[in-house]
């Protein structure tokens, strides 16, 4: 008998190494990770196996295919918003080619169990798009179905990759005379920027909120490049977690939709950086602007409406600003940049 396993790629990523924890700290103990690197022992040590490769060799999938019944894939592997855009059509290929290995995987499982098999993807705020500071300010916070006008590449990836999961989720191969509808139980969440204690993002924009916080942890030099008044939303990782677990623990019936918004918190780069310096006051941070990474922040939304996830799966955030830093990011940095 093949054995039932946890498949989550880019396991080394940042959501990865969150979600790891979490899953670990629940005792599951039968994840199987995929990276393009190698993964560091923290991943090695919660993981049952971990693969060095990509998700677009189609060799490497069929053996996981052969080798593992797969009961849940949590796909976080992707290149980020600033990184596509450098390198689109090689984003284009992990971002959309890659996605759709892993619905096929999830359909050929599901079709060889005859049960479903649960789908997370991680979709993004980048799949907005709003034209100007004042689209941008009167668009206010949209709701999932609103202003889908993304314009980075990352972003197209994204909307197009809901719309492939709603795909596979049920319409997939309407016309055979095999019904496939329901076997790819597909969910996903549109995450604002997200704040990690532990780990630095990679290649995204909404990376300066981070950056910033954990320059000023270790007493380094920053230079934010948006403006004071950028404004998006963010939550922390921890509450990212606690999300996707969420959705994926909720009932099927009780979601009315396969795409959710979810936000904690909206402070602009200023407002986020006088929090930090109420605990780091000496943080040694200015504002050189980078027009284009900008450009992006601007045409993101300053907030999302995420009541869908509150009505359906009772999405609410553990941490709001005042939380996030008090019970999460400082005391996890502090003895975390004190320790080393
Ligand atoms: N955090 C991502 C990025 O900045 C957005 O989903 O690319």
């Amino acid at each position: 008998m093949r054995k039932s396993v946890v498949l989550i790629t880019g396991v080394n990523g940042e959501i990865g190494h969150g979600l790891v924890r979490a899953l670990a700290r629940k005792g599951v103990d039968n994840i199987i990770g995929i990276d393009l690197k190698g993964v560091d022992d923290f991943i090695q040590e919660r993981t049952q196996d971990c693969l060095v490769g990509n998700i677009l060799d189609r060799n490497l999938l069929e053996r996981l295919n052969a080798q593992y019944e797969i009961e849940a894939i949590y796909h976080m592997a992707a290149l980020l918003s600033t990184r596509a855009e450098f390198s689109p059509v090689i984003a284009h290929e992990v971002n959309v080619d890659g996605t759709l290995n892993l619905l096929d995987l999830a359909m050929e499982q599901a079709q060889s169990r005859g049960k479903p098999v649960k789908f997370f993807f991680p979709s993004s705020i980048a799949v907005y798009g709003l034209s100007s500071l004042e689209e941008k300010s009167s668009a206010g916070a949209p709701g999932e179905d609103d202003h889908r006008h993304p314009q980075t590449m990352y972003g197209c990836n994204k909307l197009y990759c809901e719309n492939l999961g709603n795909y596979y989720g049920h319409y997939f191969k309407r016309l055979s005379a095999k019904d496939s509808g329901g076997l790819v139980d597909f969910r996903a969440i549109r995450f604002p920027g997200i704040i990690s204690a532990h780990t630095l993002p990679a290649g995204g924009t909404s990376d300066f909120a981070p950056e910033i916080l954990h320059a000023a942890a270790k007493g380094e030099q920053y230079s934010c490049f948006v403006r004071e008044d950028a404004r998006i939303p963010f939550m922390t990782m921890a509450d990212a977690i606690h999300a996707i677990q969420l959705l994926m623990a909720a009932p099927q019936k009780a979601l009315s939709q396969g795409v959710y918004n979810v936000r904690a918190f909206n402070p602009s780069a200023g407002e986020f950086l006088e929090k930090v310096r109420e605990y780091y006051p000496d943080a040694k941070i200015d504002f050189v602007i980078n027009d284009n990474r900008q450009s992006i922040i601007d045409s993101w939304p300053e907030d999302i409406d995420d009541n869908k996830a509150r009505q359906d799966w009772g999405w609410a955030e553990v941490h709001d600003l005042e939380k996030a830093f008090s019970e999460y990011l400082i005391p996890e940095i502090r003895s975390r940049y004190e320790q080393s």
